[in-house]
Protein backbone atom coordinates (compact mmCIF):
# COMPACT_ATOMS: atom_id res chain seq x y z
CA UNK A 1 0.00 0.00 0.00
CA UNK A 2 2.77 2.24 0.99
CA UNK A 3 5.22 1.63 -1.95
CA UNK A 4 2.18 1.79 -4.71
CA UNK A 5 1.54 5.29 -3.27
CA UNK A 6 5.39 5.74 -3.26
CA UNK A 7 4.90 5.14 -6.70
CA UNK A 8 1.91 7.05 -7.82
CA UNK A 9 3.42 9.92 -6.85
CA UNK A 10 6.72 9.72 -9.11
CA UNK A 11 4.09 8.69 -11.69
CA UNK A 12 2.55 11.54 -11.50
CA UNK A 13 5.91 14.26 -10.50
CA UNK A 14 6.69 16.86 -13.71
CA UNK A 15 9.89 15.29 -15.26
CA UNK A 16 11.04 19.03 -16.11
CA UNK A 17 13.66 21.04 -13.25
CA UNK A 18 12.60 24.26 -14.17
CA UNK A 19 16.62 25.27 -13.11
CA UNK A 20 17.77 22.96 -16.35
CA UNK A 21 15.50 25.62 -18.34
CA UNK A 22 17.68 28.29 -20.41
CA UNK A 23 18.12 31.95 -19.36
CA UNK A 24 18.55 34.48 -22.03
CA UNK A 25 22.52 34.29 -23.09
CA UNK A 26 24.55 35.84 -20.37
CA UNK A 27 21.83 37.12 -18.60
CA UNK A 28 21.53 38.66 -15.45
CA UNK A 29 24.80 40.51 -16.15
CA UNK A 30 24.68 41.41 -12.40
CA UNK A 31 24.43 39.09 -9.19
CA UNK A 32 21.73 37.43 -9.63
CA UNK A 33 19.07 37.90 -7.77
CA UNK A 34 18.67 35.84 -4.18
CA UNK A 35 15.37 32.87 -5.02
CA UNK A 36 13.71 31.22 -2.14
CA UNK A 37 14.02 27.46 -1.68
CA UNK A 38 11.31 25.48 -4.06
CA UNK A 39 11.58 28.61 -6.62
CA UNK A 40 13.56 29.80 -9.69
CA UNK A 41 13.89 32.94 -11.23
CA UNK A 42 15.67 33.21 -15.01
CA UNK A 43 15.63 36.00 -17.33
CA UNK A 44 13.44 36.12 -20.48
CA UNK A 45 13.18 38.99 -21.88
CA UNK A 46 16.28 41.62 -22.51
CA UNK A 47 17.39 45.22 -23.87
CA UNK A 48 13.76 46.79 -22.46
CA UNK A 49 13.96 50.51 -21.56
CA UNK A 50 11.86 50.88 -17.82
CA UNK A 51 9.37 48.51 -17.94
CA UNK A 52 6.39 49.34 -15.71
CA UNK A 53 3.22 46.80 -16.12
CA UNK A 54 2.60 43.58 -17.53
CA UNK A 55 -0.27 41.49 -18.45
CA UNK A 56 -1.32 38.75 -20.52
CA UNK A 57 -3.76 38.72 -23.11
CA UNK A 58 -6.40 36.56 -24.03
CA UNK A 59 -4.25 35.12 -26.57
CA UNK A 60 -1.78 34.30 -23.51
CA UNK A 61 0.71 37.01 -24.95
CA UNK A 62 2.47 39.32 -22.47
CA UNK A 63 2.23 43.20 -22.67
CA UNK A 64 4.78 44.77 -21.60
CA UNK A 65 4.59 49.03 -20.96
CA UNK A 66 8.08 50.44 -21.27
CA UNK A 67 7.80 53.51 -20.09
CA UNK A 68 7.82 56.64 -22.26
CA UNK A 69 8.93 54.00 -25.06
CA UNK A 70 5.90 51.92 -26.14
CA UNK A 71 3.77 49.37 -25.16
CA UNK A 72 4.98 45.93 -26.45
CA UNK A 73 3.45 42.37 -26.87
CA UNK A 74 5.71 39.09 -26.79
CA UNK A 75 4.46 35.58 -28.48
CA UNK A 76 4.81 32.72 -25.68
CA UNK A 77 6.05 29.73 -26.45
CA UNK A 78 6.31 26.60 -23.72
CA UNK A 79 9.28 24.37 -25.29
CA UNK A 80 9.23 21.09 -23.27
CA UNK A 81 8.02 23.58 -19.96
CA UNK A 82 10.69 25.94 -20.82
CA UNK A 83 8.70 29.31 -21.26
CA UNK A 84 10.11 31.95 -24.00
CA UNK A 85 9.13 34.39 -26.30
CA UNK A 86 9.11 33.78 -29.68
CA UNK A 87 8.54 36.98 -31.08
CA UNK A 88 7.05 40.40 -30.36
CA UNK A 89 5.34 43.49 -31.50
CA UNK A 90 4.60 46.61 -31.04
CA UNK A 91 0.90 47.49 -29.98
CA UNK A 92 1.31 51.24 -28.74
CA UNK A 93 3.81 54.42 -29.19
CA UNK A 94 5.62 56.29 -26.56
CA UNK A 95 3.29 58.55 -24.93
CA UNK A 96 2.42 56.61 -21.86
CA UNK A 97 4.30 55.40 -18.79
CA UNK A 98 2.78 53.09 -16.63
CA UNK A 99 -0.95 51.97 -16.40
CA UNK A 100 -1.99 49.35 -19.14
CA UNK A 101 -5.44 46.92 -18.56
CA UNK A 102 -7.71 45.05 -20.72
CA UNK A 103 -11.30 45.05 -20.37
CA UNK A 104 -12.90 41.94 -18.69
CA UNK A 105 -13.84 40.45 -22.50
CA UNK A 106 -9.90 40.93 -23.36
CA UNK A 107 -11.35 43.08 -26.57
CA UNK A 108 -10.33 46.65 -25.27
CA UNK A 109 -6.83 47.95 -23.96
CA UNK A 110 -6.53 51.07 -21.70
CA UNK A 111 -3.38 52.55 -20.60
CA UNK A 112 -2.61 56.18 -18.95
CA UNK A 113 -0.13 58.77 -19.15
CA UNK A 114 0.72 61.38 -16.09
CA UNK A 115 -2.17 63.48 -17.60
CA UNK A 116 -4.45 61.02 -19.90
CA UNK A 117 -6.30 57.90 -20.18
CA UNK A 118 -7.13 56.19 -23.77
CA UNK A 119 -8.95 53.36 -24.41
CA UNK A 120 -8.09 50.91 -28.02
CA UNK A 121 -10.08 48.14 -29.34
CA UNK A 122 -7.55 44.92 -29.42
CA UNK A 123 -6.92 42.13 -31.23
CA UNK A 124 -5.08 39.45 -29.48
CA UNK A 125 -4.56 37.07 -32.11
CA UNK A 126 -2.63 39.51 -34.50
CA UNK A 127 -2.05 41.54 -30.99
CA UNK A 128 -2.44 45.17 -32.15
CA UNK A 129 -5.34 47.66 -31.75
CA UNK A 130 -7.73 47.82 -34.42
CA UNK A 131 -9.31 51.17 -33.68
CA UNK A 132 -7.77 55.14 -33.48
CA UNK A 133 -7.69 55.72 -29.27
CA UNK A 134 -10.60 57.18 -27.48
CA UNK A 135 -10.04 59.52 -25.03
CA UNK A 136 -11.65 58.85 -21.45
CA UNK A 137 -9.95 61.00 -19.03
CA UNK A 138 -7.01 64.31 -19.39
CA UNK A 139 -6.37 67.02 -16.74
CA UNK A 140 -4.10 64.92 -14.29
CA UNK A 141 -0.55 65.91 -14.41
CA UNK A 142 -1.19 67.86 -10.82
CA UNK A 143 1.83 65.74 -9.33
CA UNK A 144 5.41 64.92 -8.93
CA UNK A 145 4.77 61.24 -9.12
CA UNK A 146 3.83 60.03 -12.43
CA UNK A 147 2.16 56.98 -12.70
CA UNK A 148 -1.90 56.49 -12.78
CA UNK A 149 -2.36 53.07 -12.63
CA UNK A 150 -5.12 51.62 -13.85
CA UNK A 151 -7.27 48.10 -13.09
CA UNK A 152 -10.31 47.35 -15.21
CA UNK A 153 -12.67 45.25 -13.29
CA UNK A 154 -12.90 41.89 -14.13
CA UNK A 155 -16.02 41.04 -11.37
CA UNK A 156 -17.96 44.28 -12.50
CA UNK A 157 -16.95 44.44 -15.85
CA UNK A 158 -17.10 48.24 -17.06
CA UNK A 159 -15.20 49.71 -13.80
CA UNK A 160 -11.80 51.22 -14.66
CA UNK A 161 -9.99 52.39 -11.35
CA UNK A 162 -7.55 54.72 -11.47
CA UNK A 163 -5.01 55.70 -8.44
CA UNK A 164 -3.18 59.32 -8.45
CA UNK A 165 -0.73 60.59 -5.85
CA UNK A 166 0.82 63.00 -4.24
CA UNK A 167 2.79 66.11 -5.60
CA UNK A 168 5.46 66.18 -2.51
CA UNK A 169 6.69 64.15 0.35
CA UNK A 170 4.04 65.43 2.14
CA UNK A 171 1.42 67.07 0.20
CA UNK A 172 -1.33 69.03 2.27
CA UNK A 173 -3.49 69.44 -0.79
CA UNK A 174 -4.44 65.82 -0.07
CA UNK A 175 -6.21 66.91 2.72
CA UNK A 176 -9.05 68.52 0.53
CA UNK A 177 -11.16 65.44 -1.06
CA UNK A 178 -12.34 67.58 -3.55
CA UNK A 179 -8.27 67.97 -4.85
CA UNK A 180 -8.08 64.35 -6.02
CA UNK A 181 -4.89 64.13 -4.80
CA UNK A 182 -3.67 60.80 -3.08
CA UNK A 183 -6.47 58.99 -3.99
CA UNK A 184 -8.37 56.12 -5.94
CA UNK A 185 -11.33 56.74 -8.01
CA UNK A 186 -13.52 54.33 -10.06
CA UNK A 187 -15.05 55.47 -13.23
CA UNK A 188 -17.20 53.82 -15.21
CA UNK A 189 -16.25 53.01 -18.79
CA UNK A 190 -19.19 50.59 -20.15
CA UNK A 191 -20.96 53.35 -22.15
CA UNK A 192 -20.32 55.79 -24.64
CA UNK A 193 -16.63 57.43 -24.63
CA UNK A 194 -16.90 60.36 -22.64
CA UNK A 195 -13.83 62.63 -21.36
CA UNK A 196 -13.96 62.64 -17.16
CA UNK A 197 -12.04 65.18 -15.25
CA UNK A 198 -10.26 62.59 -12.19
CA UNK A 199 -12.51 64.21 -9.48
CA UNK A 200 -15.91 63.19 -11.51
CA UNK A 201 -14.85 59.88 -10.01
CA UNK A 202 -16.19 57.90 -7.72
CA UNK A 203 -13.95 57.72 -4.30
CA UNK A 204 -12.87 54.01 -3.88
CA UNK A 205 -9.74 55.78 -1.13
CA UNK A 206 -8.41 58.46 -0.13
CA UNK A 207 -5.14 59.94 2.53
CA UNK A 208 -3.38 57.45 0.02
CA UNK A 209 0.02 59.22 -0.42
CA UNK A 210 0.99 56.75 -3.77
CA UNK A 211 -1.09 54.14 -4.16
CA UNK A 212 0.76 52.52 -7.19
CA UNK A 213 -0.22 48.84 -6.72
CA UNK A 214 -3.61 47.64 -7.41
CA UNK A 215 -5.42 44.23 -8.04
CA UNK A 216 -9.11 42.44 -7.66
CA UNK A 217 -9.09 39.80 -5.70
CA UNK A 218 -10.26 37.29 -8.40
CA UNK A 219 -12.27 35.03 -6.03
CA UNK A 220 -14.70 37.73 -4.28
CA UNK A 221 -13.67 41.33 -5.95
CA UNK A 222 -11.77 42.81 -3.32
CA UNK A 223 -10.04 45.45 -3.83
CA UNK A 224 -6.16 46.15 -2.31
CA UNK A 225 -3.47 48.53 -2.87
CA UNK A 226 -0.22 49.06 -1.91
CA UNK A 227 1.01 52.31 -0.51
CA UNK A 228 4.39 54.26 -1.31
CA UNK A 229 4.39 56.01 2.22
CA UNK A 230 6.92 59.55 3.24
CA UNK A 231 10.75 59.95 3.49
CA UNK A 232 12.75 61.69 6.10
CA UNK A 233 9.68 61.64 8.61
CA UNK A 234 10.85 62.97 12.07
CA UNK A 235 8.48 63.33 15.22
CA UNK A 236 9.42 66.07 17.79
CA UNK A 237 12.28 67.10 16.00
CA UNK A 238 13.55 63.07 15.94
CA UNK A 239 14.09 61.38 12.99
CA UNK A 240 12.48 58.48 12.62
CA UNK A 241 12.92 57.74 9.09
CA UNK A 242 14.63 54.33 9.23
CA UNK A 243 11.68 52.85 11.15
CA UNK A 244 9.03 54.62 10.28
CA UNK A 245 6.58 54.48 8.10
CA UNK A 246 5.60 51.57 7.66
CA UNK A 247 4.65 50.73 4.01
CA UNK A 248 0.72 49.62 3.50
CA UNK A 249 -1.46 47.48 2.01
CA UNK A 250 -4.82 48.65 1.80
CA UNK A 251 -8.06 46.88 1.57
CA UNK A 252 -11.00 49.04 -0.56
CA UNK A 253 -14.39 46.67 -0.44
CA UNK A 254 -15.91 45.71 -3.34
CA UNK A 255 -16.92 46.89 -6.86
CA UNK A 256 -20.59 45.04 -6.50
CA UNK A 257 -21.98 47.64 -4.68
CA UNK A 258 -22.20 45.56 -1.25
CA UNK A 259 -20.97 48.11 1.45
CA UNK A 260 -18.04 47.69 3.70
CA UNK A 261 -16.40 50.17 6.40
CA UNK A 262 -13.53 50.91 4.23
CA UNK A 263 -14.50 51.75 1.07
CA UNK A 264 -14.68 56.08 -0.07
CA UNK A 265 -13.10 56.19 3.69
CA UNK A 266 -9.47 57.91 4.34
CA UNK A 267 -6.43 56.19 4.91
CA UNK A 268 -4.57 58.85 6.61
CA UNK A 269 -1.98 60.58 4.70
CA UNK A 270 -1.20 63.27 4.79
CA UNK A 271 -1.45 63.55 8.78
CA UNK A 272 -1.11 59.91 9.96
CA UNK A 273 1.12 57.04 8.84
CA UNK A 274 1.97 53.36 10.10
CA UNK A 275 3.89 52.55 12.98
CA UNK A 276 6.67 50.37 12.11
CA UNK A 277 9.55 50.72 14.52
CA UNK A 278 7.51 51.62 17.61
CA UNK A 279 10.77 51.79 20.22
CA UNK A 280 11.87 54.30 18.15
CA UNK A 281 8.32 56.68 18.23
CA UNK A 282 9.14 59.45 20.73
CA UNK A 283 5.84 59.51 22.89
CA UNK A 284 4.76 55.91 21.52
CA UNK A 285 2.57 55.28 24.56
CA UNK A 286 -0.50 53.38 23.02
CA UNK A 287 1.26 52.73 19.36
CA UNK A 288 2.02 49.13 17.99
CA UNK A 289 2.71 48.60 14.42
CA UNK A 290 0.03 49.20 12.06
CA UNK A 291 -1.33 51.55 14.21
CA UNK A 292 -1.83 55.05 12.79
CA UNK A 293 0.18 57.43 14.50
CA UNK A 294 0.77 61.37 13.82
CA UNK A 295 3.45 62.76 11.98
CA UNK A 296 3.04 65.93 12.90
CA UNK A 297 2.94 70.09 11.50
CA UNK A 298 -0.66 69.48 9.92
CA UNK A 299 -3.26 72.54 9.58
CA UNK A 300 -5.77 70.17 10.94
CA UNK A 301 -6.51 71.75 14.41
CA UNK A 302 -7.38 68.52 16.28
CA UNK A 303 -4.85 66.13 14.62
CA UNK A 304 -3.55 63.37 17.24
CA UNK A 305 -2.04 59.69 17.43
CA UNK A 306 -5.87 59.00 18.49
CA UNK A 307 -7.50 61.20 16.05
CA UNK A 308 -4.91 58.96 13.29
CA UNK A 309 -6.43 55.50 15.20
CA UNK A 310 -10.07 56.73 15.36
CA UNK A 311 -10.98 59.05 12.15
CA UNK A 312 -9.00 56.76 9.69
CA UNK A 313 -8.83 53.25 7.96
CA UNK A 314 -5.50 51.51 9.04
CA UNK A 315 -3.40 49.38 6.62
CA UNK A 316 -4.64 45.36 6.77
CA UNK A 317 -0.88 44.73 6.49
CA UNK A 318 2.27 46.94 7.29
CA UNK A 319 5.47 46.28 5.53
CA UNK A 320 9.11 47.55 6.22
CA UNK A 321 9.72 51.54 5.48
CA UNK A 322 10.61 52.41 2.06
CA UNK A 323 10.40 49.12 0.20
CA UNK A 324 8.23 51.14 -2.61
CA UNK A 325 5.68 48.56 -3.33
CA UNK A 326 4.39 49.31 -6.88
CA UNK A 327 2.61 45.99 -7.98
CA UNK A 328 0.18 43.12 -7.02
CA UNK A 329 -0.90 39.63 -8.38
CA UNK A 330 -3.10 37.68 -6.94
CA UNK A 331 -2.88 33.88 -7.26
CA UNK A 332 -6.11 32.29 -9.47
CA UNK A 333 -7.50 31.10 -6.33
CA UNK A 334 -6.19 34.03 -4.02
CA UNK A 335 -4.61 32.21 -1.62
CA UNK A 336 -1.96 34.36 -2.00
CA UNK A 337 -0.88 38.42 -3.22
CA UNK A 338 2.23 38.43 -4.96
CA UNK A 339 3.78 41.76 -4.94
CA UNK A 340 6.63 43.64 -5.88
CA UNK A 341 8.94 46.61 -4.35
CA UNK A 342 11.21 48.92 -6.10
CA UNK A 343 13.32 48.95 -3.19
CA UNK A 344 14.57 52.03 -0.51
CA UNK A 345 16.97 54.72 -1.15
CA UNK A 346 16.08 56.26 2.24
CA UNK A 347 17.72 53.94 4.33
CA UNK A 348 21.20 53.66 5.27
CA UNK A 349 21.21 49.86 4.64
CA UNK A 350 19.26 49.66 1.39
CA UNK A 351 16.18 47.33 1.47
CA UNK A 352 13.12 46.24 -0.50
CA UNK A 353 14.30 45.32 -3.98
CA UNK A 354 12.01 42.44 -3.74
CA UNK A 355 8.90 40.21 -5.26
CA UNK A 356 7.33 39.00 -2.16
CA UNK A 357 4.20 37.55 -1.18
CA UNK A 358 1.13 37.62 1.29
CA UNK A 359 -0.58 34.80 2.23
CA UNK A 360 -4.49 35.16 1.67
CA UNK A 361 -7.79 33.14 3.38
CA UNK A 362 -11.44 34.18 2.81
CA UNK A 363 -10.53 37.11 1.22
CA UNK A 364 -8.15 38.80 4.15
CA UNK A 365 -4.38 38.04 4.41
CA UNK A 366 -3.71 35.83 6.75
CA UNK A 367 -1.62 37.68 9.32
CA UNK A 368 -2.97 40.21 11.84
CA UNK A 369 -2.41 43.84 10.85
CA UNK A 370 -0.07 43.98 13.71
CA UNK A 371 2.01 41.05 12.23
CA UNK A 372 6.15 42.22 11.08
CA UNK A 373 5.91 39.00 9.04
CA UNK A 374 3.35 38.93 6.81
CA UNK A 375 5.72 39.71 3.55
CA UNK A 376 7.31 36.23 2.00
CA UNK A 377 10.45 36.79 0.00
CA UNK A 378 10.97 34.92 -2.78
CA UNK A 379 13.54 37.01 -5.06
CA UNK A 380 15.23 39.51 -3.65
CA UNK A 381 18.36 41.43 -4.73
CA UNK A 382 21.72 39.86 -5.24
CA UNK A 383 23.92 42.97 -4.57
CA UNK A 384 22.16 45.28 -1.92
CA UNK A 385 24.96 47.59 -1.27
CA UNK A 386 24.78 48.51 -4.59
CA UNK A 387 21.34 50.42 -3.80
CA UNK A 388 22.35 52.60 -1.76
CA UNK A 389 22.15 56.50 -1.94
CA UNK A 390 19.74 58.46 -4.38
CA UNK A 391 21.79 57.83 -7.44
CA UNK A 392 20.68 54.28 -7.36
CA UNK A 393 17.29 55.95 -7.47
CA UNK A 394 17.01 57.15 -10.01
CA UNK A 395 18.82 54.51 -12.16
CA UNK A 396 22.61 55.77 -12.09
CA UNK A 397 25.08 52.89 -10.55
CA UNK A 398 25.03 49.61 -10.72
CA UNK A 399 21.62 48.89 -8.80
CA UNK A 400 20.15 46.86 -12.11
CA UNK A 401 17.44 44.68 -9.74
CA UNK A 402 14.09 46.88 -9.16
CA UNK A 403 11.25 44.61 -9.13
CA UNK A 404 8.46 46.65 -10.80
CA UNK A 405 5.51 44.84 -12.62
CA UNK A 406 4.00 41.44 -11.84
CA UNK A 407 1.33 39.42 -13.97
CA UNK A 408 0.41 35.43 -13.64
CA UNK A 409 0.21 33.72 -17.32
CA UNK A 410 -2.44 30.95 -18.20
CA UNK A 411 -0.03 28.31 -17.00
CA UNK A 412 0.55 29.77 -13.34
CA UNK A 413 3.97 30.83 -14.24
CA UNK A 414 4.96 34.54 -12.73
CA UNK A 415 6.24 37.46 -14.51
CA UNK A 416 8.41 40.11 -13.12
CA UNK A 417 9.38 43.03 -14.75
CA UNK A 418 13.22 44.48 -13.57
CA UNK A 419 13.29 48.38 -13.79
CA UNK A 420 16.56 49.57 -14.43
CA UNK A 421 18.03 46.51 -15.99
CA UNK A 422 15.61 46.30 -18.38
CA UNK A 423 14.50 42.88 -17.84
CA UNK A 424 11.57 40.12 -17.57
CA UNK A 425 12.10 37.36 -15.26
CA UNK A 426 10.06 34.26 -15.29
CA UNK A 427 9.34 32.53 -11.73
CA UNK A 428 8.48 28.80 -11.48
CA UNK A 429 8.93 25.98 -9.63
CA UNK A 430 11.36 23.90 -8.99
CA UNK A 431 9.16 20.41 -8.84
CA UNK A 432 7.91 21.81 -12.05
CA UNK A 433 4.26 22.45 -10.12
CA UNK A 434 2.71 26.23 -10.96
CA UNK A 435 3.53 29.09 -8.98
CA UNK A 436 0.03 29.71 -8.91
CA UNK A 437 -0.94 26.07 -7.32
CA UNK A 438 1.63 27.03 -4.55
CA UNK A 439 0.85 27.02 -0.75
CA UNK A 440 3.16 29.70 1.08
CA UNK A 441 2.06 28.63 4.87
CA UNK A 442 5.55 29.15 6.05
CA UNK A 443 7.94 31.78 5.31
CA UNK A 444 10.17 31.27 2.64
CA UNK A 445 13.90 30.77 2.94
CA UNK A 446 16.26 32.98 0.39
CA UNK A 447 18.98 31.20 -1.57
CA UNK A 448 21.78 32.51 -3.28
C1 LIG B 1 -20.40 41.28 -3.73
O1 LIG B 1 -19.24 40.49 -3.46
C2 LIG B 1 -19.18 40.00 -2.14
C3 LIG B 1 -17.86 39.31 -1.98
O2 LIG B 1 -17.74 38.29 -2.95
C4 LIG B 1 -20.34 39.09 -1.86
O3 LIG B 1 -20.29 38.61 -0.52
C5 LIG B 1 -21.65 39.84 -2.09
O4 LIG B 1 -22.71 38.96 -1.96
C6 LIG B 1 -21.66 40.48 -3.48
N1 LIG B 1 -22.83 41.35 -3.56
C7 LIG B 1 -23.62 41.39 -4.63
C8 LIG B 1 -24.72 42.41 -4.57
O5 LIG B 1 -23.51 40.64 -5.58
C1 LIG C 1 8.00 56.23 -3.80
O1 LIG C 1 8.15 57.49 -3.19
C2 LIG C 1 9.45 58.03 -3.29
C3 LIG C 1 9.50 59.30 -2.53
O2 LIG C 1 8.55 60.23 -2.99
C4 LIG C 1 9.82 58.25 -4.74
O3 LIG C 1 11.15 58.73 -4.81
C5 LIG C 1 9.67 56.96 -5.50
O4 LIG C 1 9.86 57.19 -6.87
C6 LIG C 1 8.29 56.39 -5.28
N1 LIG C 1 8.22 55.09 -5.90
C7 LIG C 1 7.58 54.89 -7.03
C8 LIG C 1 7.58 53.49 -7.49
O5 LIG C 1 6.98 55.77 -7.63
Amino acid sequence: MILSLVFAGLAVASPLVQRDCPAVAGSPKYAAPKVAKGFTARVIITGLKTPRQLLFDSEGNLLVMQNRKELTAYKMAYDGGCVKTTGSKRVLDANLNHGVDLTADGKTLFASNIDKIWSWGYDAKEMKTTTPPVKWMEGMRNTDHTTRTLLLSKKVPGQLLVSLGSGANVDYRALDINSGISQIRAFDVSGPPKVYKYTDGKVIGWGLRNSIGLAENPVDGGIWSNENGSDDMKRDQKDIHETSPGEEVNFHGYLNGTASVEQGKNYGYPDCASTWGVENIPRNEGLAVGKQFYIGGSTTTDASDSKCQKDYIPARITLPPHWAPIDIAFNSKATAAYMTSRGSWNLANPDGYKVFAISFANGQPVHPASSTKAAIPILESGDLSSCKGVLAMVGLGTCYFRPSGIAFDPKGNLYVASEISGEVYVIQREDGASVDSVTLETPGKLMQ
